[in-house]
């Protein structure tokens, strides 16, 4: 199977291309520390050919969930080295994904702060799970020109502190509605600095944090996940085919590592010209690594790298409750079900305790 041969980005050399999506699990401690379980975790899903961690905070204001794991004080770089470590001598390689949730969050969990965000716009119709429950999301601040570059500033200082941890590389997280999407997409940005109105204005803050973590991190080290056909969390663009050509293209300019583009996952059909594949629609503007997520099993993407659309597969869920994946599909075993209610929160249940195929 293609889908198990080795890969290299550049002198990284993956053992298959495998890749372990990105998952939030919640389950650091209240300073924002990874614990031991969570070393057993990733150490158990080490044959992947890369692990992308959960979404890590890169700083106090970039928190939008209760436990989830930062990379910010010197004590989260501490936890996060035995993590590392121990995925290395497994012979694993990992990358941080690096996460600043801007208006994806709530003042209760956040000191009283209101969350910031591009522009002063509340996402409608969704509720955000708080630790007092599910509440309404409240309207952002917006972030002054002055604060937008002091967060590209702590991108740059979470990378430095994720190579101080001992990780392979880093990856933006751009998808999914957090703040670097809040910049791209113009239902979200209307602001009239730099960092909105046009489209390259509206692209210029994941451009500036993408090449202040190339500056740390060097070539082939730093990936980037973008989501341009998904709405949730209020991503409405007007014309994302625009917005995503441009962005790609500019990102192609940069020694990056990969390029992670997600399918779209939910329905779009209110949104007619929205790209239905978006391997179809922006693969061909990036000649670099292009890993491709969202709702694979086995055969689709061995296709997907057998047809040379992308060079490397991740999966979220299917990895999740499969610690030795990769061995699965060669097999062509059965998959463990996920169980859904231990997928945020809690201990080992639904998080350590996966079985393994048997020997
Ligand atoms: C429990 C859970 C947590 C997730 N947390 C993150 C995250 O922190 N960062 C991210 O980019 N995507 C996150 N995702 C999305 C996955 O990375 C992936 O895009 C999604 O599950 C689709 O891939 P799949 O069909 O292979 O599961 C999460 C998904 C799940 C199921």
């Amino acid at each position: 199977m293609k889908l198990l041969e080795k890969f290299k980005i550049g002198d990284l050399e993956l053992k298959n291309r495998i890749a372990m999506a990105p998952m939030t699990r919640s389950r650091a401690n209240a300073n924002g520390e990874v614990t031991d379980l969570t070393v057993k975790y990733y150490v158990q899903r080490a044959s992947a050919g890369l692990l992308i961690t959960e979404g890590v905070n890169i700083s106090e204001q970039a928190i939008g969930s209760p436990f989830t794991p930062g990379i910010f004080t010197t004590s989260q770089i501490e936890a996060w080295k035995k993590v590392t470590n121990a995925v290395h001598d497994a012979e694993g390689l990992i990358f941080a994904q690096l996460w600043h949730t801007g208006r994806v969050g709530h003042s209760i969990d956040k000191n009283g702060n209101l969350p910031v965000s591009a522009s002063v716009i509340a996402i409608q119709g969704q509720t955000h799970f708080t630790s007092q429950g599910p509440k309404e999301y409240e309207t952002p601040r917006e972030l002054t020109t002055e604060e937008v570059k002091q967060v590209i500033q702590d991108y740059k200082q979470a990378a430095i502190n994720a190579k101080e941890a001992g990780f392979d590389g880093v990856e933006l997280h751009g998808a999914f509605g957090y703040l670097p999407n809040q910049f791209l997409v113009d239902g979200a940005n209307k602001r009239n600095d730099e960092f909105g109105g046009s489209i390259e204005n509206r692209s210029r803050f994941v451009i500036e944090v993408m090449q202040a973590l190339v500056d740390v991190f060097g070539a082939d080290r730093v990936g980037i996940k973008l989501s341009p056909s998904i709405p949730y969390n209020g991503m409405i663009d007007s014309d994302p085919n625009a917005l995503f050509s441009y962005l790609i293209s500019e990102l192609n300019k940069l020694p990056l590592a990969y390029l992670q583009l997600m399918q779209p996952m939910f329905p779009i059909d209110a949104f007619p010209t929205w790209p239905t594949d978006v391997l179809t629609t922006f693969g061909h503007l990036f000649n670099k690594t292009i890993m491709v997520n969202g709702g694979y099993d086995r055969d689709k993407g061995e296709e997907e790298v057998e047809n040379g659309r992308a060079h490397l597969v991740s999966y979220g869920v299917a990895f999740l409750a499969n610690p030795d994946l990769p061995k699965r599909f060669e097999l062509n075993a059965e998959l463990n079900a996920p169980d859904k209610n231990s997928m945020y929160g809690g201990g080992e249940k639904g998080y350590t305790d996966y079985p393994f195929l048997a020997q």
